[in-house]
């Protein structure tokens, strides 16, 4: 049994010695576990999200098969841009659909700030219970989309490749864009510090899609609101600021907040790290795909990462994003512990 003090992802975090690389991967809880595909046999995405029993259920699987040393709360980011007020939808094989996409002033006016104990309780109600059920296992992260991804699953209605309607309300109507922006923002803050009160331990905002923007463009639109954001959070825990294709504006994500960046599988670890300076801690970046490999070479990728990082206090193991729906199993548990293995202190 170890004391929450004693977590090695929460010694990391704190950039303190630890006895080996803690580790876990984004998306850890889903598709590529059997156990999670049969349940969604039984119950649709947004039911599992929503139940706390089963939300719990889900976030213990990867902990319990395959040795990872955080378990992160099983949700969705776009759980509360339902809440704000838009009509969304999972459909199978094509990812998040929202019915009633945000183009408009009117529209924007529309949307509500959340109160999330009444708006999402089942979030902090799955919290509770897994607090319960992690004692003395390895800590829960709780965690958030960041306003310029939230924004543009709203403004887009879905995924995108280019971003244009996002952009063009940037540019054309930057006002609207950032009443937008203010009432994510403004959201995300009461979200995630009820996330941290009802018991999470660490929090990850993830900016999956802001690798599109130019640093103009980001210092512009998108580092007020994400200096709002991380200058609002409960300082009581870690916060972990992750993103993807960002390797163009590292420091300008280090400025926005966090005490963790994540960063994904494009840059060398050993160079995101000089650049961003080593009082952050870093999270990352092994190609995700790169699990689909013969063992060789997935341990030869491990070294290569733990090598370049040659044990600085603050590291903490991750892909470079989210693991892979058809990812083997059995890969992802030699990874695990291959960290654990190659980096024993
Ligand atoms: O990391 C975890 O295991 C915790 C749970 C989690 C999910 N989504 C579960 C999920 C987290 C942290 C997310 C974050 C999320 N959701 C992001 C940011 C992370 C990233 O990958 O950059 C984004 C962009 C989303 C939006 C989203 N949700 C998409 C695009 C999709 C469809 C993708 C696909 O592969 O179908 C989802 C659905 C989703 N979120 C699933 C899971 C397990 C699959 C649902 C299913 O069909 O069973």
């Amino acid at each position: 049994m170890s004391s929450s003090k004693d977590y090695r992802f929460l010694k990391a975090c704190r950039k303190e010695e630890v006895d080996c690389t803690p580790v876990w991967m984004m998306r850890q809880a889903g598709r590529y576990l059997k156990k999670y595909r049969d349940m969604r046999k039984k119950y649709s995405f947004l039911e599992m999200c929503k139940t706390p029993e089963l939300a719990v259920e889900v976030t213990l699987m990867p902990f319990e098969e395959i040795d990872v040393d955080a378990a992160i709360l099983f949700s969705d980011i776009l759980i509360p841009v339902e809440a704000m007020g838009i009509d969304l939808e999972f459909v199978e094989s094509k990812g998040p659909i929202m019915n009633n996409p945000v183009r408009t002033a009117g529209d924007i006016e529309k949307l509500r700030v959340i109160d999330p104990g009444e708006d999402v309780p089942f979030v902090m109600d799955s919290i509770k219970l897994l607090r319960k059920e992690l004692e003395g296992k390895v800590p829960l992260i709780g965690f958030s989309g960041a306003p310029f991804t939230l924004a543009s699953y709203m403004i887009e209605g879905g995924g995108s490749k280019n971003y244009l309607l996002t952009k063009q309300m940037m540019y054309n109507s930057p006002g609207s864009f950032n009443d937008l922006m203010n009432k994510i923002t403004d959201t995300t803050i009461k979200y995630l510090n009820s996330q941290i009160e009802a018991g999470a331990q660490a929090v990850q905002v993830f900016d999956s899609w802001i690798g599109c923007l130019s640093s103009l463009d980001y210092d512009r639109y998108v580092m007020p609101h994400m200096k709002k954001l991380f200058g609002n959070l409960s300082k009581e825990v870690p916060a972990i600021h992750f993103g993807t294709g960002t390797s163009a504006i590292l420091e300008l994500l280090k400025e926005a907040g966090g005490h963790i960046i994540g960063v994904d599988w494009r840059i060398n670890i050993d160079l995101a790290w000089e650049r961003l300076g080593y009082d952050v801690g870093v999270q990352g970046n092994l190609e995700s795909v790169v699990l689909y490999g013969p063992e060789g070479l997935i341990e030869s990728r491990v070294k290569d990462i733990l090598d370049r990082v040659g044990n600085r206090p603050g590291h903490i193991f991750n892909l470079g994003h989210g693991i892979n729906p058809d990812t083997p199993v059995d890969k992802a548990k030699f990874m695990v512990d291959t960290v654990h293995r190659l980096s024993q202190r």
